[in-house]
């Protein structure tokens, strides 16, 4: 940032950048002025240059702050000091210094490591804060204030849904779970810390080694605690293999020696597992390493403990970073795109179409796809250009091709897009979001395939259940996986939320009414709903759900009319309070939900 900083005017951009990238200030040249968009290549620098001037130190709690800000800046100017808790309580400070240089002299002044036979120091840009030896020095109170304190923390489920729960219409509630839930100015930075890490100890071991974060963490659709794809290349030009092929690699005389993969296994997978390897032995914070070696991309899974991400690494999917930067586009142009996507994948995740875990079902890449086909439908005016409009624009400077020669080209820079290309309609969050469950409750998915390449349905090539053609490899189809039950729950469910939604037409609102009714988990909607009590909204408290006496049977009597009865005698507290003791749950998930609620004290 600093370099652009020199350079000229500040420019904040419009709200409708509201979010993880946005809220950075943008530095531009003056001849920049009229510049609307920033391309994606222009925020990731920006973050890697933050990742290579930041350090994670790990501290006693928030209130060292004054102590490692006074200790650190005996040796470098320090731009901001961002604080954050891992799930395991432990606390840690980012620091963001003035420059990499500065950073350099903080490095030098460590000390080594601890002195245990079995550890092998190792840099990283992982550090911990010793408490000091005998005097303790003293600082100066500072003036600067930590950036955040406990930036990680993801927003309380019981909180947001009271939030929802007043807004005044659909849309406002689209938005605010847009703005509650988004991956963060912290989020993003420790992603782009976990990378740089990588870079930092595998330096060696590859030339011009870059690891770049790809998927939901970077491409504007991320929710706090998304995972990071990572994808680590060591191509000496960054984008354009032919060129490298073609040009640069005649400008330059001396060429490192190589090491040739030796033996039968394929040497990608042999990369994998000796990557799997140093994760264990050598990347401090890394740990429940799992290699995944057979499938069409091998991947290593870890999760990160002192960042709190779970991480999936890969090599040379350049292909990832360009999809990725694909939908980044696509959610830039539009205020509504992202939180709208967002609302899609968190009510599919509620009602279970989606899942972590790969399966038979739809995961959030293919999901995504099926908003922005949405977004591109000409009827009511198309809010996203196709992508082979954003090809027939593209110019030299957008030429990228990635492993395998796929042509991953198209308009970068969306400041070259005619404005009436996009955003020509006006509905709002609410109007679209009906019409997206109303479109594909109507969609023949039998005969049909979806495809943003085009922004209108094609015919489908074979009769898997669903086909999303993959936008950068137009013969695969990204939902391949979908079993046939699953399409037909997607078609179910869609129509049973635009049921909902329309419901919510007539103005009452019931204690699900809107997106509530859509994104809470299915298992616990009907319970916690019940638990809400008259337009207070306030929650009863669960322990008086139960008997006293834990081993008698479960009535067989349904939980509603149980609560309604118990709604009633919660009128009567003060007079009445052996009544309210005699409530059973009817099934054991419904007694778990409430033991869970319970142990998470959200009562
Ligand atoms: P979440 O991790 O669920 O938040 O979303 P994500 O977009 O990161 O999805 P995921 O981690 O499953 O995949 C990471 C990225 O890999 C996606 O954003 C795509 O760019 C790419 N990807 C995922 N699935 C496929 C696929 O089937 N084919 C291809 N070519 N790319 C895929
Ligand atoms: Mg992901």
């Amino acid at each position: 940032m600093s370099v652009l900083l020199q350079t000229g005017k500040v420019y904040l951009l419009r709200k409708q950048f509201n979010n993880i990238f946005s809220k950075c200030i943008f530095y531009r040249k003056k001849s920049d002025v009229s510049r609307k968009f920033v391309t994606f290549d222009e925020i990731v620098a920006l973050r890697r240059a933050e990742a290579r001037r930041s350090l994670v130190v790990q501290v006693n709690s928030e209130s060292s702050f004054n102590e490692l800000h006074g200790y650190c800046s005996k040796y470098a100017s320090i731009n901001d000091i961002h604080h954050y808790r891992n799930s395991g309580g432990e606390h840690f400070m980012l620091i963001e210094f003035n420059s990499e240089e500065n950073l350099k002299d903080v490095l030098k002044s460590c000390s080594s490591h601890q002195k245990d036979v079995d550890v092998m120091g190792v840099q990283s840009p992982f550090l911990w804060f010793r408490a000091s030896s005998g005097v303790r020095e003293k600082y100066e109170q500072s003036i600067k204030q930590l950036a955040v304190k406990d930036g990680s923390k993801s927003v309380n489920e019981e909180v947001l849904y009271e939030e929802l729960l007043n807004c005044d219409s659909v849309s406002d509630q689209i938005q605010m779970l847009y703005d509650r839930t988004v991956l963060n100015d912290i989020g993003v930075r420790l992603r782009y810390m976990v990378a740089r890490q990588l870079e930092v100890v595998f330096s060696s071991l590859y030339a011009n080694i870059r690891v770049q974060p790809f998927g939901s963490s970077v491409n504007g659709f991320g929710r706090m605690g998304c995972d990071l794809d990572l994808v680590l290349s060591n191509n000496l030009d960054e984008h354009n293999l032919i060129s490298f092929v073609t040009q640069s690699s005649q400008k330059h005389r001396l060429v490192y020696q190589e090491k040739k993969s030796e033996g039968a296994r394929s040497p990608s997978q042999r990369h994998m597992e000796l990557l799997g390897a140093l994760l264990e032995l050598r990347v401090p914070g890394a740990g429940r390493v799992q290699r995944i070696l057979n499938a069409r991309v091998p991947i290593v899974k870890y999760s990160h403990e002192l960042a709190d991400v779970d991480c999936d690494l890969c090599c040379n999917n350049t292909s990832g970073v360009y999809m990725s930067e694909l939908l980044w586009a696509l959610g830039a142009l539009d205020a509504r795109v992202r939180p709208l996507t967002g609302a899609v994948r968190s009510w599919a995740r509620a009602v279970a179409l989606t899942n972590a875990h790969p399966g038979r079902w739809l995961t959030n890449f293919p999901l995504t796809l099926l908003v922005l086909f949405f977004l591109q439908q000409k009827q009511s005016g198309p809010i996203l250009p196709s992508l082979n409009y954003l090809i027939s624009l593209a110019g030299k400077e957008d030429i990228r091709v990635a492993e395998e020669n796929l042509n991953c080209t198209f308009l970068r820079d969306l400041n070259k897009l005619p404005t009436d290309s996009y955003s020509q309609n006006d509905d709002d969050l609410q109007t679209l979001l009906f019409k997206f469950f109303e479109f594909y409750s109507q969609f023949e998915f039998q005969d049909k395939a979806i495809s943003i390449n085009e922004g209108r349905a094609i015919r489908k090539p074979n009769s898997l259940p669903l086909y999303v053609v993959n936008p950068l490899e137009q013969s695969l189809n990204v939902s391949r996986n979908v079993s046939y039950e699953e399409c037909e729950r997607l078609r179910l469910e869609v129509r049973n939320a635009a049921w909902h939604l329309e419901s919510c037409l007539d103005g009452h609102k019931s204690d699900d009414w809107g997106i509530l009714g859509l994104v809470e988990q299915k298992s616990s909607r009907g319970l916690k709903k019940l638990l809400r009590v008259g337009n207070s909204h306030r929650l009863v408290s669960v322990k008086d759900l139960f008997k006293d006496n834990d081993d008698v049977e479960p009535s067989t009597e349904g939980i509603r009319s149980k609560m309604e009865k118990f709604k009633k005698v919660d009128k009567l507290t003060d007079t009445n309070k052996e009544k309210k003791s005699e409530m059973r749950f009817k099934n054991s998930q419904t007694a778990r939900e409430v033991f869970r609620i319970r142990r998470n004290k959200l009562i």
